[in-house]
């Protein structure tokens, strides 16, 4: 079976000293130790160790041979947006980690694909930064699902979304800015409970504010983390709708019928969860996305599906490489092909 793995991330080898140039604190760096090994750090703090995956091509199509991965969707990592700083300073940034992006792409263009990043605290500068880095190449963006106290419903993201649609970039939305930090002090914390529940609160915000009654059909979108707590919660939402009229004043039709309006990752860890979620959203809606080379992503790429006995091969097959080819406009070639004849092409 093909695979497009629609959930991958990465990071340049170095860049720039950020803090030295916008001369301000904490911004991120890349702390190498030699043999491929570095620590992702933010000011003085290490945020995350990290191996030569993140910015070698080579070792991703390593990996991605020995899983049977054909094409990678590759995007920076959330904590690299930088929504809370300037925008000038953010779209600086945005240019930067896109170009970047596009650079380990080169190494294996028709394997590694790029969604891009935009300031998008800043409406006019995301928008056009999103133009230009799909002119120069990149498959979609990728956005955090929220800009401080803004929501998707927020009329600047609205806007920012239509003008996806009009540029047909497909928009993978990453939760990140975890709420309630202080009641998550440890134990990853906030990655096994508020990133989940961060990206409830998006799809709400979309669903029962009305936004997606606005919103172009031709919109692609995409949640990470099978759409975090919302399929397992969407119950709940249906019985409120139906029995309070506060939570259905903006929103027309019953919740759950919204659900052919957006796609979700398929990184759930978990048959029975990875059974709901395509009962929820049908199986034309989840796509194969493994977080990839991060600790908490599968790591054998796609044996979740693959062994998902519930689902039909025919299924399967959508969930590893054709709903995704659909979404981000790309095709799966042959992994036959292999890693050094395209390193070399
Ligand atoms: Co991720």
């Amino acid at each position: 079976m093909r695979m497009i793995d629609i959930h991958t991330h990465f990071l340049p080898r170095t860049w720039p000293d950020l803090a030295a140039r916008f001369g301000t604190p904490d911004w991120p760096w890349l702390k190498h130790s030699g043999s491929g090994r570095a620590m992702l750090m933010v000011g003085d703090e290490e945020f995350r160790p990290v191996t030569s995956a993140c910015w070698d091509a080579a070792v991703r199509l390593e990996a991605m041979d020995r899983d049977g991965v054909d094409v990678q969707i590759m995007c920076a990592t959330p904590l690299l947006f930088f929504y809370h700083r300037p925008a000038a300073q953010a779209l600086e940034c945005a240019r930067l980690f896109n170009d970047a992006g596009r650079e380990i792409c080169e190494r294996a263009p028709r394997r590694l694909k790029s969604l891009c990043q935009v300031p998008l605290q800043d409406t006019d500068l995301a928008c056009r930064e999103l133009t230009r880095a799909m002119a120069d190449g990149h498959v979609g963006v990728h956005i955090g699902n929220h800009v401080g106290t803004r929501d998707l419903n927020d009329e600047g993201l609205i806007t920012f979304l239509e003008h996806c649609a009009g540029e047909g970039a497909a928009v993978f939305v990453h939760p990140w800015d975890m709420m309630a930090p202080e009641r998550m002090s440890r134990y990853q914390l906030p990655w096994l409970v508020a990133m989940p529940a961060e990206t409830q609160l998006s799809i709400l915000w979309l669903i029962l504010s009305g936004a997606l009654e606005r919103l172009p059909r031709s919109l692609k979108l995409c949640f990470a983390h099978g759409g975090g707590s919302f399929p397992y919660l969407l119950g709940r939402v249906d019985n409120a709708w139906r029995n309070r009229d506060i939570v259905r004043e903006d929103c027309p039709r019953l919740p759950s019928s919204y659900v052919d309006r957006f796609y979700v990752d398929a990184a759930v860890f978990s048959g029975d969860a990875l059974e709901l979620l395509v009962k929820t959203m049908g199986e034309d809606r989840v796509m194969l996305g493994s977080d990839y080379p991060f600790p908490l992503g599968e790591q054998q790429v796609g044996s979740l599906i693959r062994s998902q006995a519930t689902l039909p091969a025919a299924a399967r097959e959508k969930l590893l490489h054709q709903n995704a080819a659909d979404f981000f406009g790309v095709d799966a070639p042959r992994a036959a092909m292999r890693t050094a004849a395209l390193l070399s092409a």
